[in-house]
């Protein structure tokens, strides 16, 4: 079959992770007799750079025309890069909110695994690790926080910043049912994560979350407050299977997830609207200060890739097989900087991308 992917490498360690990406991919092409297609596709400061603005319409048209959008990572170092001399609505983060949005990408999937191979890069102790982890974080990509409305003012010599919360009842029912469909496909259990205790915001994601679980009877439902759920992931995180929540509890909850899992270069994520159209891209950002110095691991945008192939292509076995080769490398105890541990053998990110792209059978 014949398939279009938009490529956006972004800025700092994007164009090489995504380099390594397509390395795979190509394989997966060759042994499984398919056509990839790619248009590359401007955003962040790249697109900045070339035209004046984070994201273009002709970008948005170039991702919409394609079966599926891989990404690299967007953004640079905010205290030396000219981008963050703009607006803030001008600067590299706010192309990927706006392509999020314009995409209407409202559920991100971000599975946390723990390889058995990667024990020792895992932070946490040995008891508290027990047979390993498998979790999905299932964030709220569209609303929330990063889409209501902000402003600064100031009044007398006094600046005051607004930033609004707001989410309604469709947008909570929406992604909460994602939940539970995968949750179905998995170990039927659901922690939504929330903050009702303060929030009107969270009080009504719990009421509305409660309302989808009457549909789902053979899913178990849990509700957990955000702070505490930031203890239990470190406490005992075997407990978690899917972990539901809104926009800005999952970007925060995910770093956290990812770091347990070893390092937030592991960790893959999509972003899916109600067709077949996705977005992936590795769950960490740009690391402008490893940039250009093949030291990046590119394994959280290959198994990126492997959600694409997976979700928007419905190739699972190519979607096994990518996943199958990450594995046998990690067994065969190459390593990328930041997995390191004694014993092993330290590559770089295009060594780590040839060994995968070997491993595919
Ligand atoms: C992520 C990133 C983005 C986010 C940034 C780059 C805007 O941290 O995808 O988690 O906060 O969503
Ligand atoms: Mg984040």
């Amino acid at each position: 079959m014949e398939y279009k992917i938009a490529l956006i490498p972004g800025d700092g360690i994007g164009p090489e992770i995504v380099a390594e990406a397509r390395k795979v991919l190509d394989k997966v092409c060759e042994k499984y007799s398919h056509k990839f297609s790619y248009t590359e596709v401007l955003l962040g400061g790249a697109s900045i750079d070339a035209h004046g603005v984070p994201l273009t319409e002709e970008a948005i048209v170039q991702a919409k025309a394609s079966d599926a959008v891989l990404m690299g990572s967007i953004g640079g170092d905010a205290k030396t890069s000219p981008w963050y001399k703009l607006e803030p609505s001008r600067r590299p983060e706010a192309g990927l909110l706006a392509i999020r949005k314009a995409l209407n990408l409202f559920a991100n999937l971000r599975p946390a695994y723990l390889y058995n191979e990667l024990r020792d890069a895992c932070p946490l102790r040995d008891e508290i690790i027990g047979d390993g982890f498998d979790m999905i974080i299932v964030r709220e990509l569209t609303g929330g926080l990063y889409f209501g409305a902000r402003k600064t003012t100031e009044e007398n010599g006094v600046r005051t910043a607004v930033d609004t919360l707001s989410y309604n009842e469709n947008e909570i029912r929406r992604i909460a049912i994602k939940a539970f469909e995968i949750a179905r496909k998995r170990r039927n259990k659901v922690t939504s994560v929330d903050k009702a205790n303060v929030l009107d915001s969270s009080r009504l994601w719990r009421s509305v979350v409660e309302d989808v679980a009457k549909d789902y009877p053979d899913v178990t439902l849990e509700h957990m407050l955000v702070d505490n759920c930031a203890m239990q992931l470190v406490r005992d995180p075997k407990q978690f299977d899917v972990i539901l929540t809104e926009n800005m509890f999952g970007d925060i909850l995910s770093d956290e997830a990812s770091m347990v899992t070893g390092s937030i270069g592991m960790l893959s994520s999509a972003s899916l609207n109600e067709t077949k159209l996705g977005l992936y891209e590795p769950s960490h950002g740009s690391a402008p200060d490893i940039a250009g110095q093949n030291k990046a691991n590119p394994i959280a945008t290959i198994l990126s890739a492997a959600m694409m192939l997976r979700y928007s292509l419905d190739l699972d076995k190519e979607a096994d097989a990518v996943e199958a080769a990450v594995q046998k490398v990690l067994t065969d105890g190459f390593r990328t900087g930041d997995i390191m541990s004694d014993g092993c053998k330290l590559v770089g990110t295009k060594e780590m991308g040839d060994l995968i792209a070997d491993a595919i059978a």
